[in-house]
């Protein structure tokens, strides 16, 4: 029974290749979402790509970006989520560019877990 050890080894590594591969395809090597706080991820893709649009003396659509309760309500009712995918009939946003796949699985899952002020 011996010569079955080799043979089950390999199959454990094409399995975990595999998966290997096809998460990469799906979400990039790159992408981390295991852990998105609003204080660090949220708050660095808002700073860079939506403030200067939507702060407390220019709030683009009415919305200050820069008020964690503004995100969050925006976030679970509004359109922050199909703005940034593109989704109609919210606006397109950032208006001109369009996030990282990477950021917009980030914001996604903050959203998904409830935009909790973490
Ligand atoms: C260049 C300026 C600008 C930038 C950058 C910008 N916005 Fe906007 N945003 C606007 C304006 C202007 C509106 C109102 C558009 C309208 O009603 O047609 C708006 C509207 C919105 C709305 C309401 C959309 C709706 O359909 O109700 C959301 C949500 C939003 N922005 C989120 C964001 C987010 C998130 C980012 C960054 C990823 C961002 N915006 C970047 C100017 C901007």
């Amino acid at each position: 029974m011996k010569f079955l050890i080799p043979v089950v080894v390999f199959l454990l590594l094409a399995g975990a290749s595999c998966t290997y591969n096809k998460e990469e395809e799906l979400y990039g090597l790159a992408c981390d979402t295991s852990n998105v706080r609003y204080s660090v991820e949220v708050k660095n893709i808002l700073d860079a790509n939506c403030v200067s649009c939507h702060n407390a003396s220019n709030p683009g659509a009415g919305l200050n970006l820069r008020d964690y309760n503004v995100v969050k309500t925006s976030a679970l009712s509004g359109c922050l989520i199909g703005s940034v995918k593109q989704i109609a009939p919210c606006v397109p946003m950032p208006p001109i560019n369009k996030l990282s796949s990477c950021q917009i699985q980030q914001l996604d899952k903050w959203v998904k877990s409830g935009a909790p002020n973490n």
